[in-house]
């Protein structure tokens, strides 16, 4: 038995959607009169938002609690600990067996955090990974203070069951939240001092109002709808599908002004035959097809990806396909990993292992190709007008750090607030950031 905590830390780690789920659980036990602390290993109870997509994020909530532990037992404390998130889910007895935390609680269940840490501090098992038929929104607060960028989330779960990926198995079917909510919490996000909120899902474009009797409205008919709340200036939304991408959506990048000009679409691979294998259901050429379309509406758009290499099977020459496909495509930023073996999925069980130093030495030709396409289109950015959110302080004195639309991170000096939305010409380059210059008047 531990004390009735009086003091919590939340730890978040994987997509931002576990970003999101952190806030919220934060927000979930402030009101219950809990105090949140910086330090993990001074607070009396310790939530690990956990992360399952790779080996490597899974095995980190294992060390994880042994160093809390240990940095919370010099100073003579045994915090209570809570495993949430997508480990939660997918290995629930086990972390009990294995680690001896005190709470697991999955990603649809988190709204019974505080009942759970009750349990725990009464000395009763407290475990809870059901799948709720109803959602866990409604149970949660209301928002508080946000910084000017916020996470708001659409759409949770997958139904694609890409043979690589555990998402589908750790946050259940793909269910959409109804329009009115979103728009609310919105409106909430906006009063509350965001300036700009990114739509989360899993597969957030396949966002549909199906609670509607007359027809379903996407994803696109949401971003209009929100693009009309007074003081929200800009509009993001990841993660897409590529079949999901619909023409409303791709409409919406040539006319809604404050949906901003950048979109991440994993692609994972440019190989057709790599790409069946995954359960992709799209080939090299729908992709490409597909970006030439986002490209016809929105000629600057920035595009972003996600790649996985050395999947089971994959060639020398299935990667050349796909170091081409970043060629042909440009991208302004992308994420790329060695392909993880997930216990349960269809491809830990598939043949033609790829060797760790053939994954490591592809990996590192895709970075090499990537970082070089991101600098490529930093550079090309200069001399460009544009607004800036800017969201934090600099290293600097005076300086400040903003975003563009294109989600590039700017520098700037200047006297501005965050917050404040600051129309800059981009004056120069580097791999990762650009600095800007203002132009004299603020943009609204
Ligand atoms: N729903 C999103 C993101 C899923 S997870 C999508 O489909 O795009 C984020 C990324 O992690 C994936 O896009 C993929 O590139 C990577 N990933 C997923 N499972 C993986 C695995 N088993 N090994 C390596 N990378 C993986
Ligand atoms: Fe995973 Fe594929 Fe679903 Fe993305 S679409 S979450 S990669 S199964
Ligand atoms: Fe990780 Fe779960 Fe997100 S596995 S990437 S935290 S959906």
């Amino acid at each position: 038995m531990k004390p009735a905590p009086q003091t919590f830390h939340v730890k978040s780690f994987g997509c931002q959607m576990n970003v999101y789920d952190g806030e919220r659980m934060a927000e979930l036990m402030a009101a219950q009169g809990l105090r949140a602390t910086d330090d993990a290993a001074s607070a009396d109870l310790v939530v690990l938002n956990t992360c399952h997509i790779r080996e490597r994020a899974t095995e980190k909530v294992y060390s994880d609690i042994g160093r809390i532990r240990k940095d919370a037992g010099k100073a003579g404390r045994a915090p209570m600990i809570a495993v949430a998130g997508c480990v939660a889910q997918a290995e629930g007895e086990e972390i009990v067996r294995r680690a001896k935390v005190d709470v697991v609680v999955g990603p649809q269940s988190y709204h019974n955090l505080p009942a759970l840490v009750a349990d725990a501090a009464a000395g009763l098992a407290a475990l809870d990974t059901e799948m709720p038929l109803l959602s866990k929104f409604g149970a949660l607060p209301a928002r508080r203070r946000v910084g000017p960028s916020a996470f708001l989330t659409v759409q949770e779960g997958c139904d694609k069951f890409c043979t690589y990926c555990v998402v589908p198995y750790t946050r259940g079917a793909e269910i959409s939240r109804p329009f009115a909510a979103i728009v609310d919490e919105a409106k909430a996000l906006v009063d509350a001092g965001a300036r700009e909120i990114t739509l989360l899902g899993q597969n957030v474009n396949a966002w549909s109002d199906d609670g509607g009797p007359a027809g379903s409205r996407g994803l696109h008919d949401l971003i209009r709808t929100l693009d009309r709340i007074p003081g929200l200036a800009r509009i993001r939304y990841t993660t897409s599908h590529p079949n999901d991408m619909t023409q409303g959506l791709i409409d919406a990048h040539g006319d809604v002004e404050s949906l901003m000009p950048f979109l991440h679409l994993p692609v994972q691979s440019g190989s057709t035959r790599i790409l069946k294998a995954m359960n992709r259901s799209h080939g090299r050429d729908d992709y490409l097809r597909l970006l030439d379309r986002v490209r016809a509406v929105r000629p600057d758009i920035a595009l972003s990806g996600d790649f996985i290499v050395g999947f089971p099977g994959e060639t020398e020459a299935d990667f050349a396909e796909t170091l081409s496909l970043v060629d042909a495509v440009g991208y302004a930023q992308a994420f790329s990993f060695k392909y993880s073996a997930r216990p349960g999925t269809p491809a830990a069980a598939m043949a033609g292992a790829v060797p760790p130093e053939v994954m490591d030495d592809r990996l590192q030709r895709l970075q090499a190709a990537l970082n070089r396409d991101q600098h490529a289109f930093n550079l090309a950015s200069v001399g460009r007008t544009c607004s800036l959110l800017i969201e934090r302080r600099g290293k600097l004195p005076g300086q400040m750090l903003g975003k563009s639309p294109w989600l590039q991170s700017v520098h700037l000096i200047g006297d501005h607030a965050i917050g404040d939305l600051v129309s800059v010409t981009l004056a120069a380059a580097g791999p990762n950031s650009l600095t800007g210059a203002a132009n004299i008047a603020v943009a609204a």
